[in-house]
């Protein structure tokens, strides 16, 4: 691991679209599909501020257990995401990547996402992560797995991070949260080892091109010393 100020991976934990929906007395479906336009917006930020990685937490493996309406919804955005935003990620350069277990992911959206990474994988601007059915605890689990099928035994950090979804990846160097809530929910759990934190009270749908450059504004100012003095 490179031990820098620079800011080179953001996770974004995208909380907050059924509150923003509730306070307009909308349905759920209305704040997520608000949210779904503020991924284009952190994506420009991205460019503009040389990050090379993005990550949107956009479905936990918890998320299944929401109204069959909810959940259909969120699939739906995943294969609007493909259909509308393709041009937009081979024009800027940008690569798609799932992250996330692919157990009991419909076959169609699996289909899509294979189809996205494929066709974006050449592209050297910026990574697109989108934790989909992901769970932090599972994804460790998923790489135990991995190393005890081919029979390993005593492996280093880094070999570890290499059966991880997020092989190849840089660490999390800042994680956001929007909405006021202060949880990790499960997410990135071996990546954000050393990562920087900010939970801002800006409901998702709202987390605009400012919101996001106020972050990296912040994260600049802090002093990281990943355990040293
Ligand atoms: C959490 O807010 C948000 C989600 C569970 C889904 C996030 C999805 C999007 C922003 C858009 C879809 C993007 C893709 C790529 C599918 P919440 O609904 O839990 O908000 P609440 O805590 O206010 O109820």
């Amino acid at each position: 691991m490179i031990k820098s100020n620079k800011l080179r991976h953001v996770a974004l934990i995208m909380d907050g679209n059924g509150r923003w929906a509730k306070k307009r007395a909308l349905p759920v479906v209305f704040g997520h599909n608000k949210g779904m336009d503020r991924i284009e917006d952190c994506i420009q930020v991205a460019i503009n501020n040389d990050i090379e990685i993005l990550t949107f937490f956009a479905f936990s493996t918890e998320n299944w257990n929401r109204s069959n309406e909810e959940v259909n919804h969120l699939l739906k955005l995943i294969k609007k995401l493909y259909k509308k935003k393709k041009k937009l990620f081979l024009e800027k350069g940008i690569c798609f990547n799932f992250i996330g277990s692919k157990k009991n992911v419909p076959e169609d959206i699996m289909e899509i996402f294979q189809s996205f990474e494929k066709e974006t994988s050449n592209c050297k601007n910026l990574i697109v992560n989108i934790a989909f059915n992901y769970g932090g605890k599972l994804e460790i689990v998923e790489a135990v797995n991995r190393l005890l099928n081919e029979k390993k035994e005593i492996i280093t950090e880094e070999e570890f991070e290499q059966y991880l979804y997020t092989r190849g990846q840089h660490d999390v160097d800042l994680m956001i949260r929007t909405s006021g809530e202060q949880r990790i929910s499960n997410f990135l759990l071996w990546q954000i080892a050393y990562s920087e934190f900010i939970f801002t009270e800006t409901l998702w749908p709202d987390f605009n091109e400012e919101e996001f450059e106020k972050c990296i504004e912040e994260y600049k100012n802090r002093s990281r010393r990943f355990g040293a003095r």
